[in-house]
């Protein structure tokens, strides 16, 4: 399903941008063209190098790099233009208000509104269950979902700062599953 698509991933500045580690591995395996955009709080967690390498190409890291002249293309437009499947994981609390806003103040968020009426977009959020009940997040999910966006997960269980109840991310292997399903 998902041979020579071109599927961006947006990592979020959350604990859990390890796990998607993983998910660029294997959607690259099952054939995707595989572009990662990182927030700048991203990198606090997993530098661009781990998935340069996972996915054999470029890492998206910011807006404001000058490019050469056979990369001279404006590219949050060409990225947007150039996907068949967006993926947000970890969605961070701050990226979904940001979204549900229509604020595009880096180059994820901006991808994600130049992408979102062409391609479908998946959020996957993960957060301490506070913030994930917070109603400003809910009211924010709620808007976001009836722009289209689709929504898988968060999970229940034991959350990395201690706590348990809702806000994991989706396991990995259902994320990959529910976007093999994708067409
Ligand atoms: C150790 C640590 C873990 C964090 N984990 C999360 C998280 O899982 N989910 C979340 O929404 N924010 C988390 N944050 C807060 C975000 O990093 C913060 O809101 C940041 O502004 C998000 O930036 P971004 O959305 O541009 O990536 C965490 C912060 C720290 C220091």
């Amino acid at each position: 399903m998902l041979k020579n698509k071109r599927v961006i991933v947006g990592v979020c500045g959350g604990i859990a941008a390890y796990k998607v580690c993983e998910l660029v591995h294997k959607l690259k395996y099952a054939g995707a063209e595989v572009s990662v955009v990182m927030t700048k709080n991203a990198c606090e967690f997993v530098t661009p190098l781990t998935f340069q390498t996972l996915s054999g190409r470029p890492v998206y890291t910011g807006m404001w790099k000058l490019l050469t002249k056979e990369e001279a293309v404006v590219e949050h437009v060409d990225l947007a233009k150039n996907c068949d499947l967006m993926i947000i994981a970890p969605a961070t609390a701050n990226v979904i208000g940001k979204l549900a806003s229509g604020i595009a103040d880096d180059l994820l968020t901006t991808v994600v509104l130049g992408a979102h009426t062409a391609a479908p977009v998946y959020i996957c959020p993960a957060m301490n269950t506070n913030m994930w009940e917070n109603a400003i997040v809910q009211d924010n999910v709620k808007k976001l979902k009836k722009f289209g966006f689709k929504f898988i997960g968060p999970a229940s269980g034991k959350l990395a700062c201690g706590d348990s109840g809702i806000g994991r991310l989706e396991k990995i292997e259902e994320i990959f599953l529910q976007v093999m399903k994708e067409k």
